[in-house]
């Protein structure tokens, strides 16, 4: 019989009443109470984690409030589909404990403002209060449509979903920019900055992309917009102001486009010439010819300015699953990540200290939030390959890994807290994992 065995048999032997009463709760201030301090002292008679392995219950058939010998059936009315995507709020793995606030989002219930040539939904703080750091839109524009001149108070990130986009910029000193951005790849326009969207024809639909926001207080409804300015001045100071006959701008129109159609531009366009020249460091990045990085369990590439110099506020992390394999255990030091689900089904706990953990699920155009230093990982519980972007408010991508930290740390340290073997410590790996293959039975 091993120590842990052993240790186990005796655990349950003197401690059968602690393990029956409910789990010690924390205070309601979320301070630490004082039984709770003492059992967090190693020692033989602390007890030990349960052997349930409290995977994911099968979405198959009829999902119910049930884990193990815990739960019953739902008698009242009930929204199967929502349960059946989102099985551990259903049914909690038993390890999840406390108070964590909602930490998803699923673009499907936001609000979709829709114009002739495209629409845009956006995620921000109102409809998810935890996302305090960054905000989110999805936008889709037919071939042709403007999302017109305009700039706004944060930085914007983007990352092409599908087709191509025209972007337009133009700097504090006058230096100009024009790329035409695809799928997987980025841009980046700096806080206040003036631009321009514009689906171009070289697929048929138009565009669609993903615009990622440094302020989770971000509203795509209070961004500023160049015919609402001039719709709200007077003409006489707009004829002043560009030195022209006001007869000359009787076409502006009297309130805002935002997104409009027209013809497509040419996808080999190039910036007007410009006396000043060009932006210094262009605001678009070809991120789909960055090759990814192998790991066991799927692929990781990043992004920040190290790479993409522009981008001073937003690093990002493409990742990919497959099925059965897990982002590894890991945390973001001082960033919080805005996650996004371009494909599969993801599970994910937060763990925000205190003993509050708290566990979600995510499909394809889900938003994911995880606070800084919340330990997390990102499991792949679906049968195809899970796909996702980490987002951050910040120039510099980093992570901490569980495994890498252990692996660092003096062993007979760490084998003082989790009573395992040498064997066992030895797996812990001094390289970074990052995405780690399905487990080893
Ligand atoms: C795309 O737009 C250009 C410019 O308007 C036009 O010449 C071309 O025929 C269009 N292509 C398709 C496939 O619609
Ligand atoms: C990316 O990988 C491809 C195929 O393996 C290779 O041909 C190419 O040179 C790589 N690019 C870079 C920038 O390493
Ligand atoms: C994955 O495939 C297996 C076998 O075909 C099936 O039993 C299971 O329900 C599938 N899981 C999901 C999440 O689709
Ligand atoms: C650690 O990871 C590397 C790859 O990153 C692998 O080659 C090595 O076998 C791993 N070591 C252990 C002990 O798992």
């Amino acid at each position: 019989m091993g120590r842990i065995s052993t240790a186990a048999l005796f655990c349950v032997l003197l401690f059968t009443s602690v393990l029956a009463a409910p789990a010690p709760a924390s205070s309601a201030s979320g301070a630490p109470t004082v039984s709770d301090a003492s059992a967090a002292q190693p020692s033989p008679t602390t007890p030990l984690i349960k052997d349930d392995p409290n995977d994911v219950i099968p979405t198959t058939g009829t999902v119910e409030p049930i884990r193990g010998s815990l739960g019953a059936n739902i008698l009242g009315p009930d929204n199967q589909p929502m349960d059946q995507q989102n099985p551990d709020l259903l049914a909690p793995p038993t390890t999840d404990q406390g108070t964590v606030g909602n930490a998803k989002w699923p673009f499907s219930l936001s609000h979709n403002r829709l114009q002739t040539g495209g629409w845009a939904r956006q995620q921000n703080e109102a409809v998810l209060p935890i996302a305090t750091e960054l905000a989110g839109v999805n936008m889709r524009l037919e071939a042709g449509a403007i999302r017109e001149l305009h700039w706004h108070k944060t930085a914007e990130w983007a990352y092409v979903l599908k087709g191509r986009t025209q972007v337009t910029a133009v700097n504090p000193d006058g230096q100009n920019f024009l790329a035409t951005v695809g799928p997987g790849d980025l841009w980046y326009f700096p806080a206040g900055i003036p631009h321009s969207l514009q689906a171009t024809n070289d697929s048929a639909e138009g565009s669609e992309f993903l615009l990622v926001f440094d302020n989770g207080d971000f509203s795509e409804d209070s961004t500023f917009l160049l015919t609402d300015w001039l719709s709200h001045t007077p003409l006489s100071v707009i004829s002043k102001n560009f030195q022209v006959n006001s007869d000359a701008l009787l076409n502006i129109p009297a309130q805002q486009l935002y997104i409009f159609p027209d013809a497509p531009p040419p996808s080999d366009a190039q910036a007007p010439a410009d006396p000043q020249g060009q932006v210094p460091s262009p605001f678009a990045f070809s991120f789909s010819s960055v090759n990814a990085t192998q790991y066991s369990g799927g692929t990781a590439k990043i992004v920040d300015s190290s790479t993409f110099a522009a981008s001073t506020t937003i690093a990002a992390a493409e990742i990919t699953v497959e099925p059965g394999a897990m982002r590894e255990m890991h945390w973001h030091p001082t960033q919080d990540e805005w996650t996004f689900f371009l494909s599969g089904e993801a599970r994910i706990t937060l763990f925000a200290a205190s003993g509050n953990s708290r566990t979600f699920n995510y499909q394809a155009g889900d938003v994911g939030y995880v606070p800084a230093s919340f330990g997390h990982y990102v499991e792949n519980i679906g049968n195809t390959t899970l796909h996702f972007l980490e987002i951050f408010n910040t120039d510099h991508f980093q992570d901490v890994s569980l495994s890498q930290w252990l692996a660092l740390t003096p062993p007979a340290l760490v084998k003082a807290h989790l009573g395992i073997s040498d064997d066992t410590f030895n797996h812990f790996n001094k390289t970074k994992q990052v995405v780690v293959g399905p487990a080893k039975s």
